[in-house]
């Protein structure tokens, strides 16, 4: 069988890196996406063809317009068609700064890269899969193209989409708006047998959360999360080839929260 294309913004750490090598693992094509530090993306690329697949390192800011056109028509060039788009890249508040004080300019920031970045670059994507699941249908009758192989997206979102943290609003109104981007697009694809979904990381080890560990560690040790340990993103990557696998036929617009269970009213 041919090899299906994955498309991981920010993978060249983290997170995205960890989704990116299981996603070689399991023997996908994998376009490395990375904002600035091409090594990192490199050694990415480097291990996933150890493993036996395909990899492609491509820069592109996704908060740019243009940088999210030639992502994905690179992408397009090296392997013909995007199977999934995990929307993965994002950042932290440059400061953590009081809901009454902080400024417009890191809303603008952190909208622009975690909210309208995977919004715009969702949608480009969503139109070559539709485009794509069109010309398989034209060619195999409506029944068929349907089954042969199911496209789909993964946002990777946070906690924080339904987590108040006042001293870091914007970061929280964008991953809020994953959530509704998530839902808005699955029902939008639904008819295509796109799926899309949302992931919803916890508290997970990588660079992020390195300026945090001591307050996390405590938290963790107190009993914040019900297992009581990092996530890591191993644990993200596993549930992203879940639905790579096709393991989720029939739901979408699902969430799936990887936190350890930090999502769990107690009493
Ligand atoms: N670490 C956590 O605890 C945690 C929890 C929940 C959600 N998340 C989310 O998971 C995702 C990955 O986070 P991480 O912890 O691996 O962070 P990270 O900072 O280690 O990695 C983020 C990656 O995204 C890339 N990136 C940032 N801006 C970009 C841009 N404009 N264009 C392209 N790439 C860009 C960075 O270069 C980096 O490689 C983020 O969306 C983050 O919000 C993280």
């Amino acid at each position: 069988m041919q090899a299906r294309t994955a498309l991981v913004t920010g993978s060249g750490r983290g997170i995205g890196r960890g989704i990116a090598e299981a996603l070689g693992r399991e023997g996908w094509n994998v376009v490395v996406n990375y904002a600035r530090d091409a090594a990192a993306a490199a050694e990415v690329v480097r291990i996933i063809e150890a493993s036996g697949s395909k990899a492609i390192a491509m820069q592109a800011d996704i908060s740019s317009g243009d940088d999210r056109r030639r992502l994905v028509d690179q992408t397009l060039a090296a392997f013909s068609q995007i199977d999934l788009l995990v929307n993965n890249a994002g950042i932290a508040p440059a400061v953590r700064a009081d809901l009454l004080s902080a400024d417009e300019e890191s809303f603008d920031r952190l909208i622009n890269v975690n909210l309208k970045g995977p919004y715009f670059l969702t949608q480009l994507v969503a139109r070559e899969m539709l485009a794509a699941v069109e010309g398989r249908r034209g060619q195999a009758g409506d029944g068929e193209g349907r089954s042969a192989s199911r496209p789909a997206i993964v946002t990777i979102s946070s906690i924080s989409a339904y987590t108040a943290s006042p001293n870091r609003g914007d970061y929280c109104v964008a991953k809020a708006g994953l959530s509704m981007m998530t839902k808005l697009f699955a029902v939008r694809l639904a008819d295509a047998g796109i799926g899309v979904y949302e992931i919803r990381p916890g508290i997970i080890q990588t660079d992020m959360t390195g300026g945090v560990k001591e307050k996390y560690d405590a938290l963790i040790a107190g009993g914040l999360t019900p297992l009581r340990r990092w996530g890591m993103p191993e644990d993200v990557a596993r549930a992203v080839i879940a639905i790579a696998c096709g393991l989720l036929p029939f739901s979408t617009g699902e969430v799936i929260n990887v936190d350890g269970g930090f999502h769990l009213r107690q009493l």
